[in-house]
């Protein structure tokens, strides 16, 4: 094989080694033959460099007009389309998932860099009317400073798309350390940026583990603003140190969302949206479908011809295009599946299909596994209330709409949920009553859109969206602004004015 290329971490607009010298490899998931490149196994002091690189940039950055700021996303934008099939091979090799899906995570940051190109000539503020004469007031969105960013590996480049885009177009600069199984496709998206005319240090990339190089990051007093995509675990221990440091802090965690299937449900729609949904990126979405409840009355066909449809799956290598399910990313996630098939045996849920690690001929060298649906799950078990994050479902029969709903809400997340009905009445309770950030009639819990608000209650998050216009709180400050024009003392007048302010 050729020798696999090197990347260095990108620090005040050079690409450079890192500090001791050390590199890890980044090797593909369903084949790990195959090494996709070298990349700098950084620490603290990388960390500093970038923060340091980062920090000098922001004195102009935030000076650059927004509309000129969104002029450069615009051209990234242009350029990610160019580049498009490229980027989803690159991350079908490094992430393991499908290129359908590949090409729609690329498609994600394209939609997300148009979006925010858009918003850099509209950060709407407000204007209101004052309570003096001859007042003007307004508030106007602020940058705040350096961002440190940490991404996950299952969206390798949307989701660092959906951080560092809303926190250029405000003004900010940004630090980014990428999930160390899929760090080529942050570069892929970053180098888009560069040949867009980003300038030097508004951009950092230090790659390397989270205890060397996340960690330092966001502890860091020089970074303001901390956005994370990850476990639930970690995700708390960052919010301690945002708390500690005074930060703006945006969590995305996990999920155990809930498709509720009516009786009345068009049930070819269900089972197409509920194998795309449990098993599309190998389960490995944080708005996956992981838990299925059904009505009593239409459950047992819907089991059977869900473990038909899972059955007939074609698992393998995600760039050839006849393949529907890719592998789990690494060893360690393989055995977190293995562990919870073992549990949900042991709680005495009747597994359907699948429950198998592959291993044999093509699979030999990934780690793949085969689509697995339990069923007869009780709403209190283990495999009902814990995210997994791979190819596993779990089916929850109950008797009626309002038991779904209690079902589905008894979990310690709240991301996605779905119901499918043909009854308006069930769906519009549903969409009231479902405590997630994300509700889909009659779709799976899957395939937000960058425009829409994205995030969720309870442990996914700590009230904070990506997505939408709403993410642009999390990169930005008010200020309030009042323009005395009146050339008086106003509050002086106040007898006059009756304006019921404190002496
Ligand atoms: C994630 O799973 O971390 O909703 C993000 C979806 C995607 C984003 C998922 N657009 O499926």
């Amino acid at each position: 094989m050729a020798t696999p290329p090197v990347y260095q971490n990108l620090i005040g607009g050079k690409f450079v080694d890192s500090a001791s010298g050390r590199t890890f490899e980044n090797r593909n998931p369903a084949d790990t033959r195959e090494i996709i490149g070298i990349f700098q196994d950084s620490d603290e002091r990388d960390v500093q460099a970038a923060v340091e690189a980062a920090k000098r940039a922001y004195r102009h950055w935030r000076l650059v007009p927004a509309p000129k700021r969104g002029e450069i996303l615009f051209k990234a934008a242009q350029l990610l389309v160019e580049r498009k099939e490229q980027y989803a091979r690159d991350m079908t090799r490094e992430m393991g998932k499908v290129l359908k899906e590949t090409r729609g995570d690329v498609q994600e940051a394209i939609d997300m860099c148009f979006f925010m190109a858009g918003e850099g000539r509209r950060l709407y503020g407000q204007t209101t009317p004052s309570e003096m004469p001859n007042k003007f007031q307004m508030s106007v969105r602020q940058p705040i400073g350096v961002c440190g960013l940490i991404t996950p590996w299952n969206f390798p480049m949307a989701i660092p798309s959906w951080k560092i885009l809303p926190a250029l177009i405000v003004g900010n600069t940004v630090v980014i350390k990428p999930a160390s199984d899929t760090p080529l496709s942050v570069y892929n998206l970053v180098q888009c940026l560069l040949d867009a005319g980003i300038p030097d240090g508004v951009v950092n990339i230090v790659t390397g583990s989270g205890s060397r190089v996340g960690e330092p990051l966001i502890r860091h007093p020089d970074v303001q603003v901390i956005s994370f995509t990850g476990s639930t675990e970690i995700g708390s221990k960052v919010a301690r140190v945002g708390a500690e440091g005074m930060k703006h802090v945006s969590l995305e965690m996990g999920g155990k969302n809930p498709m509720i299937v009516m009786d009345d449900a068009n049930l070819d729609l269900v089972v197409d949206g509920a194998i795309w949904g449990a098993f599309g990126t190998t389960g490995q979405r944080c708005t996956a479908t992981s838990r299925l409840i059904a009505h009593r009355a239409i459950v047992g066909e819907l089991t059977e011809r869900l473990a038909d449809r899972a059955e007939r799956l074609k698992i393998g290598n995600g760039l050839d295009e006849t393949v529907e399910m890719g592998p789990i990313i690494n060893q360690s996630q393989l055995e977190t599946v293995q562990r919870y098939v073992e549990i949900g045996k042991s709680e005495r849920a009747r597994l359907v299909v699948g429950g198998q690690a592959l291993r044999d001929g093509d699979y030999a060298y990934g780690f793949f596994h085969q689509p697995t649906i339990f069923a007869d799950v009780q709403r209190t078990m283990r495999i009902a209330q814990e995210e997994i994050f791979g190819p596993v479902l779990s089916i929850i029969t109950v008797d009626s709409l309002e038991e779904a709903i209690d079902v589905a809400n008894d979990v310690p997340y709240g991301l996605s949920s779905a119901i499918y009905t043909r009854d308006v009445n069930a769906a519009f309770r549903a969409m009231r009553d479902l405590y997630t950030g994300i509700v889909y009639v009659n779709a799976p819990t899957i395939g937000a859109e960058i425009h829409l608000p994205f995030g969720g209650t309870k442990g996914t998050g700590n009230g904070h969206r990506e997505g939408g216009i709403q993410v642009l709180d999390v990169f930005s400050e008010w200020k309030s602004i009042y323009i005395d024009f009146s050339g008086t003392l106003q509050r002086a007048q106040i007898d006059t004015y009756q304006v019921g302010m404190d002496e």
